[in-house]
């Protein structure tokens, strides 16, 4: 397991009478794309605020880089943010408002550094026009250039997919993913589980505040695919019938009774027929499937259980 260099414990924010997030516990490790999935008003923007040093918490810790915050304010600035709004000056150029930003931060080499990231999140940096006059997509992704100023090692982006077009959304989230592999620790939210697993490496759902779930990948994956879960007696005795007489090749033995079959072509009445024909009792069998947003729904308490 690589190293973890974001860690919150019991991380609460509270807004008089509001609780906007509550007790949240979680690591991210290095060269991570944490997901944060959670639908309006979960507390996603404000945990990030939090993550990002934009807001002080109620009670709890943020130890960046194995150190505690609290100790010493100076680990935010190895963060990039794009939380709400990138603040561009709609007047100016991309080169522009990344010019002020970095005179702002007394960066060397300004002008190398910003082509730079120009090229990098795919804009022209001989580009003159004003940024009234950029779409969404190529302000997002000027939003995640200024976000990049100074090389920051973790970069927390909120919902940067929101009220982009399909061609947006997909720059975005090449980017995305081209940073990834330089080595970059990403931290995203939204409220889209679907879009998210595009990307993610661990996604975390939010709800009311409170982090319900944290899954990897892989875990995300097998909550969601689709696969017939089959109970018998002795999976190794139905095994070879399942292979034989209804050429299923895809299948995993979860446990001696267990047995999960991918070839999703197959109907349940198929399998419960040729196992009872060869005297092995079927005890259940249950066709899984769901969406990664139905998954989300269901735990977030919007939908019902969508088994068949
Ligand atoms: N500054 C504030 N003062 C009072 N309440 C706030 C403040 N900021 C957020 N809240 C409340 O905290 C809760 C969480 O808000 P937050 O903006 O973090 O949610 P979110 O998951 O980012 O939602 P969205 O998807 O709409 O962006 C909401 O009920 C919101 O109204
Ligand atoms: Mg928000």
């Amino acid at each position: 397991m690589s190293q973890a260099i974001i860690e919150v414990n019991q991380l609460t924010k509270q807004f008089k009478a509001k609780t906007a997030v509550h007790k949240a516990d979680f690591k991210i490790a290095k060269g991570e794309i944490f997901g944060l999935i959670g639908q309006n008003g979960a507390g996603k923007s404000t945990l990030l605020k939090m993550i990002g040093g934009l807001m002080y918490p109620s009670s709890g810790e943020i130890h960046l880089f194995n150190h505690a915050v609290s100790d010493n304010h100076a680990y935010f600035e190895r963060m990039g943010l794009l939380i709400e709004d990138a603040g561009l000056l709609p007047h100016y150029s991309a080169y522009e408002n990344l010019d002020l930003i970095a005179i702002s931060y007394g960066l060397k080499g300004r002008k190398k550094h910003i082509n730079e990231l120009l090229k990098l999140v795919g804009l022209d940096e001989s580009n003159k026009t004003k940024v009234k006059n950029y779409s969404m997509g190529m302000k997002q992704r000027l939003g995640i250039a200024v976000a990049l100023m100074g090389s920051p090692d973790v970069l927390i982006l909120d919902e940067p997919i929101n009220g982009l077009d399909p061609q947006g959304i997909s720059e975005v989230r090449k980017l995305i993913l081209q940073l990834n592999k330089t080595g970059m620790t990403i931290i995203i939210s939204s409220h889209i589980l679907e879009e998210l697993s595009k990307v993610a490496t661990k996604y975390a759902i939010l709800h009311e505040g409170e982090v319900i779930e944290i899954n990897s990948k892989e875990e995300l994956q097998l909550k969601c695919e689709e696969r017939i879960e089959v109970e018998v007696d002795e999976a190794r005795m139905a095994i070879p019938i399942l292979e034989e007489q209804l050429n299923i090749k895809n299948y995993k033995v979860i446990s001696d009774g267990t047995v999960y079959v991918y070839d999703t072509h197959i109907e349940n009445h198929q399998i419960t027929k040729v196992l009872v024909e060869n005297g092995i009792s079927v005890h259940s069998i249950l066709k899984h499937k769901q969406s990664l947003e139905q998954y989300f729904l269901k735990r977030t308490g919007s939908e019902v259980d969508s088994h068949d």
